[in-house]
């Protein structure tokens, strides 16, 4: 394939060499288009010659950019526009709202273009090269045409990545945190630039699909928390998964509940947990684990008592019809929670993936990852600590306020379950 890009900088060179390893040809749009191609086997020409001379391109500018770069481009008379972009600001923050995405914003602005997001949520080293050992670094590709989608992830593939095509181009809404999120962990919480998401599978048997590899390199971290009393608020599909890795750990649990006699609790029960009332349950716990729907949190967490010092994690997801996030722009479901939960150190943790990857957080060689985010440093290593008990690879992200991009994950992680048809998924966090 004939692929255009526009923006000869980081990402465009190396997609383009990407490209021509992979056997395509590649024209880059410059405005200098004085300057000589940035490698062999690639042209440059104008902005406008790269669209009228590819099948597809790839925009690699700035986002600032964008208006300008699409001007210049003309009319794409139908053609597949990889929009590669992220609206990140100087502050580490996105600069298009929940409502919409960078995405929808550049398929405003290009005419006729089958507008397709890709190559925004890893570096371009890794794109330079997707491959971990045996693994292959995940890449999502969201867009409106379904063909466009395709063959968006057929070039991911090409330059070998596990591509994954996902239906409509408002995912991008997600896409966008998650390259944030990849951004904080690579440049701000430390992991370097060679970091990317990965993507294990196993059979409903629990058998993983992915190739075996010793990636012993990988720390993973087997200290847990030292012993704590945790209280479980709900033990359906998170509580009680939590609970069940939590009692084999050696924590002491107390289920917080309703209903002593409910199915579930009995079971919890007789491996070693005890039934204490919703109402005062924060009372002798360490941790506090709010595992409910999210309609129902502010109506238990004033039940609780003195939530004063207390560690309280928030495990739910604000999601409402049509997969968005239901807490309001500017903020995110824990920091909500931080408002109701007076004087509680509130840590986000347990939410990014379903129960699955809870009840064997193991795919092969990888663990699942779980992201913990929160604003007292003790409160979060705690976290961290029982997330390792679990047998998660447990991720420091940083203050609360990380939970705006990371809870993105959630619904990544259900748009990927429900393209893949299965559960038995568990996002990864690579690392060379
Ligand atoms: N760096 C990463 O790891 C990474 C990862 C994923 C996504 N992204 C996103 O990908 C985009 C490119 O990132 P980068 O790191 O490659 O940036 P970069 O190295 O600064 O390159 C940007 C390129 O954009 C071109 N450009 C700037 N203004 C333009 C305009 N008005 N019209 C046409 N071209 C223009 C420039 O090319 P000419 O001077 O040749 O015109 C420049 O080489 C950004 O939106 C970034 O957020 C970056």
């Amino acid at each position: 394939m004939r692929i255009g890009i526009i923006g000869a900088g980081n990402v465009g060179m190396t997609l383009g060499s990407s490209f021509v390893r992979a056997g395509h040809d590649v024209v880059y749009g410059s405005r200098d288009e004085g300057r000589t191609a940035p490698h062999a086997g690639a042209l440059l020409g104008s902005i406008r010659g790269a669209v009228l001379d590819a099948e597809a391109v790839v925009l690699a500018t700035p986002y600032a950019a964008i208006e300008s770069a699409l001007d210049a481009a003309g009319d794409f008379e139908g053609k597949v526009l990889i929009d590669a972009t992220n609206p990140v600001g100087p502050d580490f923050r996105l600069v298009v709202g929940r409502t919409t995405s960078g995405a929808e914003r550049v398929a405003a602005l290009a005419k006729n273009a089958k507008v397709v997001k890709a190559f925004n949520t890893t570096g371009y080293d890794v794109m330079a090269n997707p491959k971990f050992g045996a693994h292959r670094a995940l890449m999502l590709v969201c867009g409106d045409d379904t063909g466009a989608t395709a063959t968006v992830a057929k070039l991911a593939t090409d330059i070998g990545f596990d591509a994954i095509p996902l239906s409509g181009l408002a995912r991008a809404r997600d896409l966008e945190p998650m390259a944030l999120l990849w951004i904080q962990l690579a440049l701000k919480r430390g992991l370097g630039r060679n970091i990317a998401f990965g993507l294990s599978r196993r059979d409903a048997a629990g058998a993983s699909a992915d190739a075996t590899v010793n990636l012993a390199a990988l720390d993973l971290g087997s200290v847990g928390a030292a012993k704590k009393s945790v209280t479980m608020v709900g033990t359906g599909n998170i509580g009680g998964g939590l609970a069940r890795a939590w009692l084999r750990a050696g924590h002491d649990v107390r289920l917080a509940v309703r209903d002593p006699l409910a199915p579930d609790v009995v079971d919890l029960v007789e491996l070693g947990a005890k039934t204490i009332p919703v109402d005062g349950a924060a009372n002798g716990s360490d941790v506090i684990v709010v595992a409910i729907p999210a309609a129902a949190v502010a109506d238990v967490i004033p039940r609780l008592g003195e939530l004063e010092g207390k560690i309280v994690v928030d495990c739910t997801n604000g999601i409402g019809a049509g997969m968005v996030m239901t807490a309001p722009e500017g903020t995110s479901s824990p920091e909500l929670m931080a408002g109701v939960a007076k004087g509680a150190r509130v840590v986000r943790a347990f939410n990014q993936q379903g129960a699955e990857t809870l009840r064997e957080a193991s795919f092969d060689d990888l663990r699942a990852v779980s992201f913990v985010a929160g604003d007292d440093d003790d409160a979060r290593q705690t976290v961290i600590g029982l997330s390792k008990d679990v047998g998660l690879d447990s991720i420091d992200a940083g203050p609360l306020e990380a939970s705006r991009a990371l809870d993105h994950l959630t619904l990544v992680w259900l748009t990927m379950s429900k393209a893949l048809g299965s559960r038995e998924i568990g996002l990864t966090l690579l690392r060379r």
